[in-house]
């Protein structure tokens, strides 16, 4: 079963005002065990449920009387201009939503002049979404048991213009994602990984979905900061990690050569129970005081939920499920839409707020619970 679009709906006069419409049409559009995939999360989905629900408890400190006739999104991030700090998240197998898949996503986020991060489990070819558009790009990769594919996946990302690596690191092992069990989720299309550990794509589960005997086969549960030496010893690129939540991990990823640290619990589908990213962002920016830029990702809906995590010291937040549900929706046209609403409400934020550029965004806009307390 396909994916219906917006368009073959005959809906286009009617585009979504907002992510959550955008959501309501993937639902729609996708079948359910796709759906299922992309919008769950780990167990009870208490995290899945935090990290949209602790945005909700930041209030902002709007101030009045200062010239917003012009507002600057723009930002850099290791050299890279994007035009706002709203980046493309890692999310695997875009074909799920459309057909056009990754090269679609690539495209949106070209037009869109932002960065994208390309993931391990893209379903388009690494040398097909590298040609398709001349966004930048960075390319997430995990360590596996196979240290050959993990190098070959970087000469490869290398050798086609992909300006960093983002290790994800929350997952040695697959966090228990109860929706894709129950429904036997299985991937259609074989991805790049698949390719090259010469997998047969039908795994052949037996009761759990398929993602998670692939997990059980490929991913390298004894991952260790001695792979992150080791990658730093086979790549020049920088390489940031993601999957970062306390001070503790933040240090140690500075110690480590770490180009950046992303804050993020992989979208709550690793482990329930990890605290909102929003909520572990500020001790994370504490601990890494200003050595390597701090992004965040996870719960992001909304323009004033990018203002927010800026004001608490991130240098970019990164979107996964909003791009997948434009892309459902109204593919690469859809996948574009739901990047430019979030810079026009984040624009509309920061006018309100009375910045005018993303450094004039600080701490001082923002209250949390703690501040309350
Ligand atoms: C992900 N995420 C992810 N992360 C990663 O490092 N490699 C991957 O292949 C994937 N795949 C993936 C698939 C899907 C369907 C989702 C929803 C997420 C996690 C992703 O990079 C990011 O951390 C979260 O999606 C951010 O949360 P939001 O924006 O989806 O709330």
């Amino acid at each position: 079963p396909g994916p219906k679009s917006l368009e073959a709906r005959g809906m286009e006069d009617n585009l979504p005002v907002n992510v959550r419409e955008y959501q309501e049409l993937a639902e729609k559009a996708l079948p359910k065990m796709y759906y299922d995939y992309i919008n769950g999360g780990a167990e009870d989905e208490h995290t899945l449920r935090e990290n949209i629900a602790a945005y909700g408890r930041i209030l902002l400190r709007p101030r009045v009387l200062i010239d917003v006739s012009k507002i600057n999104m723009s930002t850099s991030l290791l050299g890279y201009d994007m035009s706002s700090p709203i980046m493309v998240a890692p999310t695997g197998a875009h074909k799920l939503a459309n057909p056009e898949g990754e090269v679609a996503t690539a495209r949106a986020a070209a037009a869109c002049n932002t960065i994208m991060v390309l993931s391990f489990a893209s379903s388009c070819k690494i040398e097909e979404v590298a040609s398709s558009c001349n966004a930048i790009r960075f390319y997430q990769l995990y360590v596996y048991k196979r240290r050959d594919v993990s190098a070959t996946l970087v000469r490869r990302a290398e050798s086609l213009g992909f300006k960093a690596i983002v290790l994800t690191v929350d997952t040695p092992v697959l966090g228990r994602r109860e929706a894709d069990i129950r429904n036997k989720m299985i991937f259609p299309q074989p991805g790049n990984v698949v390719d090259l550990m010469s997998l047969d794509n039908d795994l052949g589960a037996e009761g759990g979905s398929k993602l998670e005997q692939f997990a059980r086969e490929t991913l390298d549960p004894s991952l260790s900061w001695k792979d992150v030496e080791w990658l730093k010893s086979i790549t020049s690129l920088p390489i940031l990690l993601k999957g970062i939540v306390t001070a503790e991990d933040a240090r140690k990823a500075v110690e480590a050569g770490a180009a950046g640290v992303i804050v993020s619990n992989h979208g709550a589908r690793q482990l329930d129970y990890a605290p909102a990213t929003i909520s572990a962002l500020e001790e994370v920016v504490k601990a890494v005081a200003g050595a390597v830029p701090v992004l965040v990702d996870g719960g992001v809906r909304r323009g004033t939920d990018v203002f927010k995590a800026l004001a608490l010291g991130a240098k970019a937040v990164m979107v996964g499920r909003p791009v997948f549900f434009g892309l459902a929706a109204r593919g690469e046209a859809g996948a574009r839409h739901v990047i430019e609403m979030l810079k026009n409400e984040l624009e509309l934020a920061m006018a309100l707020c009375g910045c005018r550029s993303v450094a004039e965004v600080t701490r001082a806009h923002v209250l949390t619970e703690g501040d309350r307390i």
